[in-house]
């Protein structure tokens, strides 16, 4: 295959990293900054996918080259697929980590308490659970042609933080057949089972045909 030059829409060198890392060789990543573009992509969809597609059209509109962008977000049952697209700015515009990890469980920890108050009441409730999974949309945008690809993560959400690797939500995160969080997996045992890694495998896969 020849060596591929793509622009990721990122700002974060470690997402940069990473993205590299899972690509594996005969890529060539560059950031926004590099080609130009130094202001805020625009990233307002209500959706995954459109916050993806919103980034990478973004780019490409601007500099013709060819680009892709990610878009991830956490769904937690017991809060009906909250935080979903808010992931990021759950706790705030801010997009603190350590304040969205706060939120995300305490929210649970006040669902789980109204449901076993209503038990006591006699009612009956859902089953209690604390299943979540990631999700990861990458629209990839090669020649002009747009193409989707996306990546999930199962898992549920610990009662407490631990680990210290990984970012976001990473210490609260416990991946299907795991006992262990993702922040005390690390990364190079994340990568193989996340949301992103499946994604851009499979964009990679695509891409050397
Ligand atoms: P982004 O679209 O990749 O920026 O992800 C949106 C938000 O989801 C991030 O700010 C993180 O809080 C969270 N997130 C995405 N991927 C992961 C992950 O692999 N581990 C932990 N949190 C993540």
């Amino acid at each position: 295959m020849d060596f591929m030059k793509l622009v990721f829409a990122t700002g974060n060198p470690g997402k940069l990293r990473e993205a590299a890392e899972i690509l594996g060789e005969g890529f060539e990543l560059v950031t926004p900054a590099e080609v130009g573009i130094t202001e805020e992509i625009p990233e307002t969809g209500s959706t995954l996918r459109a916050n993806s597609l919103q980034k990478a059209d973004y780019i490409y509109n601007k500099t013709g080259l060819d680009c892709f962008a990610d878009d991830s977000g956490l769904e937690v049952d017991l809060l009906g697929g909250a935080p979903g697209v808010e992931t990021a700015r759950y706790a705030g515009p801010q997009r603190d980590a350590d304040a969205n990890m706060t939120k995300l469980l305490g929210e649970m920890a006040r669902r789980e308490k109204e449901a076993a108050m209503a038990r006591t009441n006699g009612m009956t409730t859902a089953k209690a659970t604390r299943s979540a999974r990631f999700r990861t949309s990458v629209t990839l945008i090669v020649g002009g042609q747009h193409h989707f690809f996306d990546g999930v993560m199962e898992g549920r959400i610990a009662q407490e933080r631990a680990g210290e690797g990984g970012f976001g939500y990473d210490p609260v995160f416990i991946p299907e057949g795991y006992n262990l969080t993702n922040a005390q997996l690390g990364e190079e045992v994340k990568n193989t089972i996340s949301h992103r890694g499946k994604a851009l495998r499979a964009m990679a896969d695509y891409l050397r045909g």
